[in-house]
């Protein structure tokens, strides 16, 4: 049995893959009366206001606690939704779509004036993305309007990949939520800026720079972390996120042995230790006193189970959480990019040992 929600949330069930009619329709009329509903994506949960109401969406900050200057993104769930979004849509952004659409990218375009300013934080772009996800899908076609929505969390918490993480972060703050099991993907969508003078990646996430780089083989990607969100250039920049309550330890190295015996000679020294490592490393540890989160054989499996594992030690009480930094190909990146911002920037780079 799943734990009771406060009578101001709502709770629906669907279907992930063929959303109950009625449901999403009570949903989308929530979202068009300028209500906010929880939903699944393929990379994160959602939570989605319509984006064209500038008092529901004043809402998605408040129920996050979400800064002013931080921007939405909008979900449209068919590309003739994108020149009421956006003007002066360059080319390259249709093809990209072409591809990658619906999926796990988001481009940041010129603003139409339709767009309510809060969404955008005051900027003159906005960032786009149609959700590889039937509810989504579902949802803001029958809200009839686009949807903005950030992550479902509170702010700079872990990502929701459930709808219990969801109701962990939001419950009371939210009308509806519509559970329709875990994401597919684990991590944000990949951030692609067409403004600019080159294309330039803001966020790296599910889709990756190889695949980009197929249709866009100029694009730039510079990592920022700013400690001040103020000054960023993409105000969700900022190295502070993804939170969990206990302190991220991020060892950085190429020598295996020489990392592991870095992480273990960390948890001797220390009290109530985590350790997320794939599956097929974990018996490294099983000699000591560490609460283990196994994130699974792969890459792939590691971007799903990210989030997940850094609640769940949170929730096993640890003080400490370390974690290895992945290589850096495919969504390699958008793993070390979590990571370095859930430890704040406090990495131990180890030196091979020969
Ligand atoms: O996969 C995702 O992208 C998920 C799902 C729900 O679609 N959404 C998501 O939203 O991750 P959020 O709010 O957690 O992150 C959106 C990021 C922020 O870092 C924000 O700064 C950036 O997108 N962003 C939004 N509009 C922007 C703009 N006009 N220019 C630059 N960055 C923008
Ligand atoms: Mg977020």
């Amino acid at each position: 049995m799943r734990e009771p929600y406060t009578s101001s949330t709502v709770y629906f069930q669907v279907d992930p893959q063929v959303p109950e009619p009625r449901l999403i329709a009570l949903a989308g009329e929530t979202i068009r009366n300028g209500g906010l509903v929880a939903f699944p994506t393929e990379t994160v949960y959602g939570l989605g206001a319509n984006a064209l109401d500038e008092a529901a969406v004043e809402k998605i900050f408040r129920a996050k606690s979400r800064p002013a200057n931080d921007p939405l993104i909008v979900h449209i769930a068919d590309l003739s939704q994108l020149p009421g979004l956006a003007v002066s849509v360059p080319e390259i952004a249709y093809r990209l779509f072409q591809r990658f659409a619906p999926g796990a990218l988001t481009l940041v375009l010129n603003k139409h004036e339709a767009v309510p300013a809060n969404v955008t934080a005051g900027m003159d772009t906005v960032a786009a993305r149609m959700p590889d996800h039937a509810v989504a899908l579902a949802l803001i076609k029958a809200a009839g309007v686009p949807i903005a929505a950030p992550s479902a969390n509170r702010f700079s918490r872990p990502s929701p990949t459930t709808a219990q993480h969801v109701a962990d972060d939001l419950e009371g703050r939210v009308d509806i939520i519509l559970d329709g099991g875990g994401t597919a993907i684990g991590l944000e969508s990949t951030i692609l800026s067409l403004v600019g003078e080159a294309p330039q990646v803001l966020r790296p996430g599910g889709v990756s720079l190889e695949a980009l780089r197929a249709i866009v083989p100029d694009l730039t990607y510079q990592p920022q972390y700013l400690t001040d969100g103020a000054a960023a250039p993409s105000p969700g920049s900022m190295l502070k996120h993804y939170s969990p309550r206990a302190k991220v330890i991020l060892f950085r190295g190429d020598d295996d042995l020489a990392v592991w015996a870095a992480m273990k000679s960390f948890a001797d020294d220390h009290d109530d230790v985590g350790v997320m490592t794939l599956e097929q490393d974990a018996t490294r540890f099983v000699d000591l006193d560490v609460k283990v989160e196994s994130l699974g054989l792969d890459l792939d499996g590691a971007a799903l189970r990210l989030f997940s594992a850094l609640r769940s030690l949170d929730s096993r009480g640890v003080e400490w959480i370390l974690a290895r930094a992945p290589d850096t190909t495919g969504v390699g990146l958008a793993i070390g990019d979590r990571l370095l911002r859930a430890a704040e920037g406090d990495v131990i780079d180890v030196k091979p040992q020969h």
